[in-house]
């Protein structure tokens, strides 16, 4: 398995229907391609993690980078895994959530940005930190 996570920044003219056509696009073509996540939204922002092959991860996420309603795509990481750790995801999103868990979200953000080698605990607390934004 592979996985990649990114930051975006939304685009000022986003608005609640783009979110609605992104996620049905994720679900349909991510089941089809093997793909899980999970989707955070944030009032400004985006973080993904997508997990799946390594080709499928980079197909799917090319796709992502040309979508022009985000810019500024920052990839945070990408490894290897031994197993599937997004199991029942096809794009789990998390949104509307509460200041507290987009305060916790924004520390992803501004601790995490741009880093290119992470230890091994700071990749499982950014993990466990996205998967306690979705409450699926
Ligand atoms: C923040 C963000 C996350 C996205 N996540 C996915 C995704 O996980 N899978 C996907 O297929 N498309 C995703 N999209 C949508 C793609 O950019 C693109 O619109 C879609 O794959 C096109 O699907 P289609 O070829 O079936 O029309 C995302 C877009 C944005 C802005």
């Amino acid at each position: 398995m592979y996985q990649l996570i990114y930051v975006s920044d939304k685009i000022a003219t986003f608005k609640p229907s783009d979110m609605d056509e992104i996620l049905y696009k994720a679900q349909k073509n991510n089941a089809k391609h093997g793909i899980t996540g999970l989707l955070v939204e944030l009032p400004e922002h985006f973080i993904q993690i997508l997990e799946g092959t390594q080709g499928n991860v980079e197909f799917t996420f090319n796709l992502i980078c040309e979508d022009t309603r985000h810019k500024n795509i920052r990839v945070l990481l990408t490894e290897k895994t031994r197993a599937r750790e997004m199991e029942g995801w096809d794009m789990g999103l998390s949104s509307d959530l509460e200041q507290s868990q987009i305060d916790d979200a924004l520390l992803i953000l501004n601790n995490f940005s741009e880093k290119q080698n992470f230890s091994d605990i700071h990749r499982q607390s950014l993990k466990l930190l996205l998967k306690s934004l979705c409450h699926e």
